[in-house]
């Protein structure tokens, strides 16, 4: 099947329920399927990828916040699977975490998700089942809430950043799955690079236009560093939680895995140009999107934009919040000895063989062990993060967001993946408001699959 912008663009909007508060869902059918499209350009063969509904990314789901999201997941996939729904304050029963919130989905069966949408803002899904093959084979699409109230905007983008790993000669994409080299170095890193499945992607706007951009970083564990070129923005949201003020982007800024930054752009590039999403890696800069000017827009240049609506979230008591800390040691050239693994002491080199890198707190993660914690409901937690390690991780807690410290203790912005680069240590803090088992890990998928896995219990 050939797959162009055009269909990606038709499916979607057929997706697209809009309406009042607490009226719209998105019903309907998820089928993971193995599928061929045009992943290269027209000059290679098509790529086999495995993903929902024969799209790479799958289709946009875009609901009203306090919705209901109803979607039978059918599995057509060689391999069992599951959904989760990345940043969504769900019931715990419906996050879709294969060997802890369900049983993985087996080929020919299906799974009936249900559940509500609290908070507006840019979410994701994606399969959590053997996720750092899933992910990379195509299994992700953009999850959408909207707001109650429009943006003074003239349009909006939904863009999905990626990486691929592709073997040019096969046009196929590299079966090294579980590669030593990216379960213990910076994971799996792709050679191609698209949004929205497209390698340079390219959009129509006009001279002062303003437009809301909507970045998702799908990779596996490729931190895009970006900036503006022919635009001025705003970063406005942060995994989809509004920021208290509207962030000028100066310079450049970061992507981590499965984060997302909801920017606000104004298009200051001349007619015949293009404004840009730059991607920078080392001293270069690519397009990651262009958007090419053709004409002027009827309306001037706006004023700065306003902070969107906040969504209510229950805020920390430092004071009281319980003080938990997790250790990230191991990896490639991270000098770590050896660690717990199924209950007994083993060294790095027994880890090694079985394919474990990784280590928190002196544990190879999992599921099956004990929780970091056990929290009670309503609690709050403190928990201090320290990346011992070489490489840079996007810690992700499933079910709650939490708020990034600043060094003078404040609570900065609400996310859902933080970033931590090699020898930083960062303090989050949460109300554990959302009963249930809920994952926290690291978004490099390689690193989960070796160890950087663990998970809290709120009662
Ligand atoms: Cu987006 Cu446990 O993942
Ligand atoms: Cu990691």
């Amino acid at each position: 099947m050939k797959l162009n912008r055009r269909q990606l663009l038709a499916t979607g909007t057929a997706f697209a329920v809009l309406g009042a508060k607490g009226a719209a869902a998105a019903p309907g059918g998820l089928n993971a399927r193995v599928a061929d499209v045009q992943l290269l350009p027209e000059n290679y063969g098509q790529t086999r990828i495995w993903d929902f509904e024969g799209m790479a990314p799958g289709p946009e789901i875009r609901v009203a916040q306090g919705a209901r999201v109803q979607k039978r997941l059918m599995n057509d996939l060689p391999d069992a699977t599951s959904a989760h729904w990345h940043g969504i304050r769900i019931d715990n029963a419906m996050d879709g975490v294969a060997g802890l919130t369900q049983d993985a989905i087996a080929p020919g069966a299906s799974f009936d998700y249900d559940f509500i949408v609290p908070d507006a803002g840019t979410y994701w899904y994606h399969a959590h089942n053997r996720s750092f093959e899933q992910v990379a084979r195509g299994l992700h699409g953009a999850l959408i809430i909207e707001e109650p109230d429009l943006l003074d905007i003239d349009h909006e983008e939904v863009l999905i950043l990626d990486d691929w790993l592709i073997d040019p000669d096969t046009a196929q994409i590299a079966d090294t799955f579980g590669a030593m080299h990216d379960l213990s170095h910076a994971g799996r890193l792709g050679n191609y690079i698209t949004t929205n499945g497209t390698y340079n992607l390219s959009k129509p706007v006009k001279r002062t236009e303003r437009l809301r951009l909507r970045l998702i970083n799908a990779a596996n564990a490729r931190v895009f560093q970006l900036a503006l070129d022919g635009l001025d923005g705003w970063i406005v949201a942060v995994d989809g939680m509004p920021l208290a003020q509207p962030r000028q982007v100066e310079g450049s800024f970061l992507l981590a895995p499965a984060q997302r930054i909801d920017l606000i752009v104004d298009v200051t590039a001349d007619t015949g140009g293009a404004g840009h999403i730059l991607h920078l890696d080392r001293n270069e800069s690519f397009s990651q999107v262009a958007f090419e000017v053709a004409g002027d827009s009827a309306r001037s240049r706006r004023a700065a934009p306003r902070p969107l609506p906040p969504n209510v979230h229950a805020m920390p008591d430092l004071a009281e919040a319980r003080g938990l800390a997790l250790l990230m040691e191991g990896g490639a050239m991270g000098g770590m000895r050896g660690g717990m693994m199924g209950g007994r002491m083993s060294s790095m080199r027994d880890m090694m063989q079985s394919g474990n890198f990784w280590a928190f707190n002196g544990s190879v993660g999992g599921m099956d062990g004990a929780p970091l914690a056990t929290l009670s409901r309503g609690e709050t937690v403190r928990l201090k993060i320290a990346n011992e390690t070489a490489f840079p991780h996007a810690m992700h807690l499933h079910g709650m967001h939490f708020h990034e410290l600043a060094p003078d203790g404040s609570l900065g912005p609400l996310r859902d993946t933080t970033l931590l680069d090699r020898g930083e240590v960062r303090d989050i803090a949460f109300v554990a408001d959302n009963p249930g088992k809920w994952l926290l890990h690291c978004h490099m998928l390689s690193h989960a699959a070796s160890g950087m896995m663990t998970w809290i219990d709120v009662a």
